[in-house]
């Protein structure tokens, strides 16, 4: 079949795949490839057993796949019929050198940026989907423009908002979609060509347009203003449980204000995820570079305020377990960094987790999805101080504790009489996603301590 457009992702993870499978659902005349290095990954695309967990996701890419979506592990020959490449590949922060810890490592998008130029023989757009420290666009214009063929490429930013656990409606319904681009005349046609895309099914309206700077650095301020938010209220929540306030009537009483909302003032154990921390430390790397240290520190106190929260919960959890837990067996319930996930990066569990096993306790590690991943990420710790079982009532079986980390739906409707019975008495219950009701377990026979709102203890 003739396709009007051809259009390839480079990079087929939480971003690339589920975007380019809604792309892909809308546009039956486009033809859309998606292609990565990680050949698992790209097998995986094709069968039922998709290599991502999102709700939706399967039904979506079933539509299109064969019919104009396809997968490929070959990079070279996708990029060569491409009329538009979205590259999403992973820019994680920087582990070495200069800016570790802080700074976006861009080798793979680099590498990426070259192997587009090396396979190109026509003029290409090109799409930043993944999240870049702001300027990047015009780096890879200068990496891609220095080529002896002439081909010319347009660099856009194009950055994706959609949050995991919702992703397919997020894309589906999105409050925005954002598109960066040169202010020249060669620019705009580039801009219109990829609004053209999501005019699909996305209202004109809706779709922003701006200078590539500006779309780049919207998506790192709109990641740190609802991580502020987050660390705002968990700042508060510390403030609740010394004073008797309940900080969920207090996020009630202050997100009534229109100005203020009520979304994203949920006290939790912290943020985790691939974005919020990475594009803070990112944002808090450009405001050092060029020159800004007062705002730089402004950003990093959102992150110092998230780890500050898990140490809190995990000084708690081990001050009303009689300052000792060593030996002391603890059901994690949950692993994903939210629900509706098998995604684990910067979970706040997977530090909880650590935290007590330096304090030689004996962890249990449950959840729905994300037990595989678990594995991966505990795997440098003594195997013999972890168990991992799917689920949750043989998990809290003999349990000094349990702890909720993941807000799973699941969680909610478990038989906690059962459990309680199943457990070391006196029993604990630490609810890091304020999902339990406190009185009914308290009832039980459990003591139980949730975030920013008084607990009930039977001792
Ligand atoms: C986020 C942004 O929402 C999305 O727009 C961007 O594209 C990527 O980063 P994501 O990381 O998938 O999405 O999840 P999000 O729903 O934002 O949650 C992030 C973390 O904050 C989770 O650990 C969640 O549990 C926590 N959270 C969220 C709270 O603790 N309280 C809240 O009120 C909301
Ligand atoms: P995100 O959450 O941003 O989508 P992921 O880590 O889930 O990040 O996905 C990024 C994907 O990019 C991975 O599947 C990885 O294999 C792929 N990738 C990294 N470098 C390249 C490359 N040079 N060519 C093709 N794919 C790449």
């Amino acid at each position: 079949m003739e396709f009007a457009r051809k259009v390839l992702c480079i990079g087929a993870g939480y971003v690339g795949g589920p975007t380019m499978a809604v792309i892909a659902s809308k546009c039956p005349e486009v033809k859309v490839v998606v292609a990565d290095i990680n050949a698992k990954r790209i097998a995986d695309w094709q069968t039922d057993n998709l290599p991502i967990y999102e709700p939706g996701l399967e039904a979506v890419v079933k539509t299109a796949i064969g019919r104009n979506l396809f997968f490929t592990t070959d990079v070279a020959s996708a990029i060569a019929e491409a009329d538009i490449i979205f590259v999403s590949v992973n820019t994680p922060t920087k582990t070495f050198g200069i800016g570790a810890g802080k700074a976006s490592d861009l080798q793979y998008w680099e590498k990426t940026a070259r192997q587009i130029r090396e396979c190109s023989h026509s003029d290409k757009i090109v799409v930043e989907k993944s999240t870049l420290p702001v300027r990047t666009a015009e780096a890879m214009e200068r990496i891609l423009n220095a080529n002896a063929e002439h081909v010319h490429f347009d660099v856009l930013s194009n950055p994706e908002f959609l949050a995991e656990g919702t992703a397919i409606q997020d894309l589906l319904n999105p409050d925005r979609v954002l598109i960066g681009g040169p202010e020249t005349a060669r620019g705009r046609a580039a801009v219109e060509e990829v609004v053209s895309l999501y005019a699909h099914w996305v209202p004109r309206e809706r779709i922003l347009t701006t200078n590539v700077w500006s779309s780049e650095l919207s998506k790192l301020t709109a990641n740190a203003f609802l991580a502020q938010r987050i660390s705002s209220i968990n700042s508060i929540a510390a403030l609740c449980e010394e004073t008797g306030a309940n900080v969920e009537e207090v996020a009630h009483a202050i997100g009534m204000d229109k100005r203020i909302g009520p979304k994203f003032l949920h006290a939790s154990i912290g943020f985790g995820g691939s974005c919020f921390q990475k594009d803070i430390l990112n944002l808090v790397y450009l405001c050092e570079h060029f020159g800004l240290p007062e705002v730089a520190a402004y950003w990093e106190q959102v992150v110092s305020m998230n780890a500050h929260q898990r140490t809190r919960f995990v000084s708690n959890m081990i001050s009303k377990m009689f300052n000792t837990i060593v030996g002391k067996r603890i059901a994690l319930f949950g692993f994903a960094f939210k629900a509706d996930t098998g995604d684990t990066r910067e979970t706040p569990a997977l530090y909880v987790a650590r935290e007590l096993i330096e304090e030689r306790a004996h962890v249990v590690v449950t959840d729905p999805k994300a037990l595989d991943n678990a594995r991966r990420d505990l795997a440098d710790l003594p195997q013999d101080l972890i168990t991992y079982e799917s689920d949750p009532y043989k998990a809290a079986e003999s349990a000094h504790a349990v702890a909720i980390m993941t807000e799973w739906k699941l969680y909610k409707e478990l038989d906690y009489s059962r459990i309680y019975a199943s457990m070391e008495k006196p029993a604990f219950l630490f609810d890091g996603r304020n999902i339990l009701d406190v009185d009914a377990l308290y009832d039980i026979g459990f003591s139980v301590y949730p975030i920013g709102r008084p607990g009930k203890s039977r001792l």
